[in-house]
């Protein structure tokens, strides 16, 4: 067997159950050369968790390295539009501009102006869940799902409602660029959505800093210090990160509980497990799969060294299946006590956005226990083909 076993991001079965994978990988090669990625694999959760905390990594080299001293290509000429904007974004930056970038958002995303939305954010829940229990059930991902974590992000930033169809496809064709070896027509997708979501947010930007606003975008534009294309890019993983992997914590989240009976009974019993459960769930079936890491300076992982200019791929569903962390990592335990799972990262890029997606998937689960007490499955629900943004295309359930 090659470099990596049964790892096979790009089949459907592998998408479909990686944790057996995971489990080869961790007892067998817990860091080893792939090289249908050109990347070293990690899957152990004490690794993957050093390693995001590690300075002599970075999410980008462009601060210390040019891409030829890196050893690397230029990124090719078409792609710009998408690297410009994904560049422009904190979390493809490191210090010190990542610092100031995170500074300055963390003046406008304030810990006050989430908190305020939690009200805001059951209403929408409530009357999505209404709504669905109204029509007898049905796609919970696409009644539900989606259209919970992106009301919620284009009410902070303040989209105005008419423009909002628009964000899940740009959004959609722009992540297509975060999975392995995307292909010319993925690249082409994200590369229009790129130059079409930076032309709305550019007018959008520029109307509100003439006449701002009671939300994010005109806060954003009242910031000194930021440039109008790191506003943009700013905007932008808002909008991206701020629902892409919501949706999936709550299909495959919801996806987990319909499978594991015993487990929703006790949930139904005891509302108080329910922020332990979301964390559970977040950590049984990891909604976003793996981050990646640019080595800066010539490391060694267990023993492999490691040189400077590879790129490492931090398999977080393995790492939070971990025998040497978690008890029993393939069974759904909502009352585990301890649960140190990484699906929000650590180190310096810790996910900004934790505490807004706890509080949208506690409003988005609470309205559906409350509501939907005879919740079954319709339908066998399918996995989409994505491996780093892993999610299922459906989710079809009658009550
Ligand atoms: C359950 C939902 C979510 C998950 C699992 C998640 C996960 C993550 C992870 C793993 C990272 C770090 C990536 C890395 O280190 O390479 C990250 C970063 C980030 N997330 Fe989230 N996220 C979620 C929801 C949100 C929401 C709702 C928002 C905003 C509204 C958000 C905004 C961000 C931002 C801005 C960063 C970049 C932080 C930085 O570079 O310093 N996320 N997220």
């Amino acid at each position: 067997m090659t470099a990596g076993g049964p790892f096979d991001p790009w089949s459907r079965e592998f998408v479909a159950r990686p944790y057996p994978a995971y489990a080869w990988l961790r007892e067998h090669e817990p860091v080893c050369w792939f090289e249908p990625s050109r990347q070293y694999l990690v899957s152990h959760h004490e690794d993957v968790n050093a390693l995001l905390r590690d300075r002599r990594l970075g999410r980008s080299y462009l601060h210390v390295f040019s891409h030829a001293e890196m050893g690397r290509p230029e990124p090719p000429a078409h792609q710009e539009p998408f690297w410009h904007l994904n560049n422009n974004g904190m979390l493809d930056r490191e210090p010190p501009d990542h610092t100031r970038l995170r500074r300055l958002v963390s003046q406008a995303f304030t810990p006050r102006r989430v908190e305020a939305l939690r009200p805001v954010v059951r209403r929408l829940a409530d009357g999505l869940v209404d709504a669905f229990v109204e029509n007898g059930g049905g796609d919970l991902i696409a009644e539900v799902a989606e259209p919970l974590p992106v009301t919620v992000i284009a009410e902070l930033l303040g989209i105005p409602e008419a423009d909002r169809h628009h964000l899940r496809p740009w959004s959609a064709a722009m992540c297509g660029m975060y999975e392995l070896n995307p292909s010319r027509e993925a690249a082409d997708a994200a590369v229009r959505a790129s130059e079409e979501f930076s032309d709305y947010l550019r007018a959008l930007a520029r109307a509100r800093k003439a006449a701002p606003q009671d939300d994010l975008v005109s806060a954003l534009a009242a910031v000194d210090g930021l440039s109008e294309d790191e506003l943009i890019g700013t905007c932008v993983l808002l909008l991206n990160a701020g629902h892409e992997a919501t949706v999936n914590v709550t299909g495959n989240g919801w996806w987990a509980l319909l499978r594991n009976p015993d487990q929703l009974e006790l949930l139904r019993a005891d509302r108080d497990l329910l922020p332990g459960a979301i964390e559970e769930l977040m950590r049984y079936d990891t909604p976003l799969q793996m981050f990646e890491r640019w080595v800066l300076e010539d490391i060694e992982v267990r023993g492999v060294p490691i040189p400077r200019g590879s790129e490492v791929a931090l398999l977080f569903g393995s790492a939070n299946h971990d025998p040497a962390v978690f008890a029993e990592p393939e069974r759904l335990d909502l009352c585990r006590k301890e649960n140190p799972h990484v699906s929000f990262g650590a180190g310096i890029h810790y996910c900004l956005g934790a505490p807004l997606a706890r509080i949208e998937l506690a409003a988005s689960f609470g309205a559906m226990l409350d509501k939907a007490p005879g919740l079954r499955l319709a339908q066998e629900p399918e996995w989409k083909p994505g491996y780093v943004i892993r999610g299922l295309e459906k989710l079809e359930v009658s009550l």
